[in-house]
């Protein structure tokens, strides 16, 4: 099963690939803003297995592959076999023999590759613990939208080294684009379990605020993750400094754009002010997670399309 494509981390495309898929995603977005009908996946079907919880990622997967012709199947660990212990590689068979392409959201990124190495069919990383690539592929596909390229510009990463900083550590080796780090003493970047190269791409600040210097996109995230809600009152106290508020966002760039992941806890990573601010493009974040996945799907299923 070596030959399919799967896309299981950032670093599984190429640059070449995302500029394909950001300028696909930007004429199947048009058609969609069109109510123009575009059905290149008709009879394809996605099942999608959450072990988490989701609001974005299954209304985006399952609106989306209907929007493409398709149907899309829910199924969670409560109500199916997954959760009472079959193996995930006797899972993978068989979900992939009677679908065309699956997602998962799921807890450690060996789950998703030991599924992968089991599928006949493509195989879509919905977030692990370790990385939540579509997510960052929607937040720079919006970056672009609103400011252009982002090869050499900086994002400021305030808070937990987590899932989605991971992501965007990765995207920016592979698209050339600096990251501003900085989380609170003991929860720093491990750059294994993210994934990189190295470390050409991104710089570690004990202060958040030294981090934002500069910035052309502030982000941040909630400070305990899913699956790690044990440790959510020390992270309350370890995190109470990481805040992105008004402050932080004036010594960003002046033209800078706030993004956060959502769901957000106001008043803990982000102040409402900001979250609710000019400079948030949260909104519109939220909203490319629908057409970047579409391209996305479409790629893996078809190859290029020439439009
Ligand atoms: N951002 C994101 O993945 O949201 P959900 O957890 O609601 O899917
Ligand atoms: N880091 C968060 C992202 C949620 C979309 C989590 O893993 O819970």
């Amino acid at each position: 099963m070596a030959s399919v494509k799967h896309y299981l981390q950032f670093k599984d495309l190429t640059r070449d690939e995302y500029d394909y898929l950001f300028a696909r995603t930007r004429w199947i977005k048009e058609q969609f803003k069109a109510y123009q009908q575009y059905w290149p996946l008709t009879d394809r079907t996605l099942v999608m297995i959450f072990e988490k919880a989701s609001t974005r990622t299954r209304l985006s997967f399952e609106a989306g592959m209907q929007q493409l012709g398709g149907s899309a199947i829910y199924l969670n660990t409560r109500d199916s076999q997954l959760g009472r212990g079959e193996p995930v590689e006797d899972a993978a068979q068989v979900i992939s023999r009677m679908s065309d392409i699956v997602m998962i959201r799921t807890f450690e990124q060996e789950i998703i590759e030991r599924f992968a190495a089991n599928s006949r069919v493509p195989v879509i990383n919905g977030l692990t613990n370790e990385y939540h690539p579509c997510q960052i592929m929607a937040d720079i596909f919006t970056f672009i939208e609103q400011r252009g390229p982002i090869q050499g510009k900086t994002v400021a990463w305030i808070g937990d080294s987590n899932n989605v900083c991971n992501t965007w550590l990765q995207a920016a080796e592979v698209l050339d684009f600096n990251v501003h780090v900085s989380t609170p003493p003991g929860y720093e970047v491990e750059p294994e379990r993210a994934g990189l190269y190295g470390t050409d791409h991104f710089e570690q600040f004990a202060d958040p605020m030294e981090a934002a210097k500069g910035a052309d996109l502030v982000t941040t995230d909630v400070w305990t993750s899913m699956g790690f809600e044990a440790e959510n009152e020390e992270r309350l106290r370890d995190f109470a400094d990481w805040q992105v508020d008004a402050d932080m966002m004036r010594a960003a760039n002046k033209d800078a754009v706030f993004m956060h992941c959502l769901p957000a806890h106001r008043g803990e990573e982000v102040s409402a002010e900001v979250i609710d601010g000019p400079q948030s493009v949260v909104w519109d974040e939220a909203e490319n997670r629908l057409h970047v996945q579409k391209a996305l799907m479409e790629y893996l299923l078809l190859g290029r399309i020439n439009s």
